[in-house]
């Protein structure tokens, strides 16, 4: 976390949380927050693919503010996909509805050798020009913050080598065990390429990116050590983050939560399955938390619900937290549902809470 010292309240709420500045609340957004649970979006998605959404400028902007317009968000996540990178490199890409496809993948080294390292304006200019419409779109509202994203190397990596969504992982485990440096080689060609992309979508007017290591957890620690943290240090560490706080996002990272810490994002999102209480004892107060409730639990009942909310703003804190899920909103989540989470949050008053006890001052 940066400077706590001199609180800007200029800066979008999310942005002062990355910072670890003392708020009156946290901020809020949900990953995966535009998508098929929100009716406006199937209306998209009955006129244009996925991937046209992606990349008609006009069309990803209507569908990245939906849940902004929707229930006041705190930050607006750009809409695209982790898997556009690859494209760039030159994979072929296609959605059905059991998700992305990749049907040349990649199984040898000669396959990673023809892989491109893409110039990020060049070959996904359409994601540069998304987030400078948002931009310009939000330029009335200083206090939401835009965020830009990418897959890390892992779970890119996952999908180049599988073809798509994977159960158990076996080409790209064989591949890790029988040929590691090929593997590496391709490890370093995504670090190299995501660092590439993340710094063109800062200069278009990123103000957090957020680096999504969704299949990190299906490894032990000493293979993650090995395969997923130095890709992980050598992206952030990559970034012209000056001004741009980083997330670090890992499903499943129970048992590697202290190598996130390693990676030195600024914060560290955490899954369901840790509680705030355990990842803040495990990680120290330096990094700003991000989480975590249970993205099932917005099937269940608002009386069921409200309280779950509430526990977890306790937890969470005013001081370096940000609300969140523990992974994506779900296809079919009740859209009431979002909406009470997201009110809950918003009319949370750090008056109630023991931080204002403990910080009486800086409760702003
Ligand atoms: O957060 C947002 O609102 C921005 C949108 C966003 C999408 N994908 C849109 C999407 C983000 C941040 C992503 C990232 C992404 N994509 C991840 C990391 C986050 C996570 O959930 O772990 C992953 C693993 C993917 C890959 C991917 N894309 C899968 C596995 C699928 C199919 C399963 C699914 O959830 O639909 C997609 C398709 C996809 N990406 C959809 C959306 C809205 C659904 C496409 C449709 O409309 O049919």
């Amino acid at each position: 976390m940066a400077d706590i010292s001199t609180p800007d309240t200029q800066a979008p709420l999310l942005v002062r949380a990355c910072r670890g500045q003392t708020l009156s609340r946290p901020p809020v957004w949900l990953m995966r927050q535009a998508g098929r649970y929100m009716q406006a979006y199937q209306d998209m998605r009955a006129k244009y693919s996925f991937l046209e959404l992606c990349k008609n400028t006009d069309a990803a902007v209507e569908v990245s503010l939906q849940p902004y317009k929707a229930f006041s968000t705190d930050a607006v996540i750009m809409f695209s996909d982790i898997l556009i990178p690859p494209e760039a490199m030159g994979m072929e890409l296609t959605f059905t509805e059991k998700g992305p496809t990749l049907p040349n993948p990649i199984r040898s080294a000669s396959d990673i050798d023809r892989l491109i390292i893409p110039d990020p304006v060049e070959k996904t200019g359409f994601v540069m020009n998304l987030l400078n419409s948002l931009r310009q779109e939000l330029a009335g509202d200083s206090q939401t913050a835009l965020i830009g994203f990418a897959g890390a190397p892992w779970t890119l990596a996952s999908y180049m080598v599988e073809g798509g969504v994977s159960k158990n992982y076996t080409h790209m485990k064989t591949m890790l065990y029988n040929d590691p440096t090929a593997f590496h080689r391709l490890l370093d060609k995504l670090a190299q390429t995501i660092i590439l992309y993340l710094n063109a979508q800062i200069e278009a007017g990123a103000q957090v990116v957020q680096l999504f290591d969704s299949w990190g957890g299906i490894v032990s620690k000493e293979l993650y050590r090995e395969f997923i943290l130095p890709y992980h240090q050598q992206v952030i560490s990559g970034l012209n983050r000056q001004d741009v706080p980083v997330i670090l996002y890992v499903n499943g990272s129970a048992h590697v939560l202290e190598m996130m810490a390693e990676a030195q994002p600024d914060v560290i999102s955490v899954d369901h399955l840790t509680s705030l209480t355990e990842a803040r004892r495990r990680v120290g107060d330096r990094f700003t938390l991000q989480g975590n409730l249970d993205p099932t639990a917005l099937f269940a009942k608002p009386e069921v619900l409200k309280p779950m909310v509430d526990t977890l703003l306790k937890e969470g804190g005013t001081t370096g937290y940000i609300f969140n899920l523990g992974h994506g909103v779900l296809p079919k989540t009740p859209v009431e549902n979002v909406k009470l989470v997201i009110d809950t949050v918003k009319n949370y008053s750090c008056e109630d809470s023991f931080v204002s006890v403990v910080h009486p001052a800086v409760c702003t």
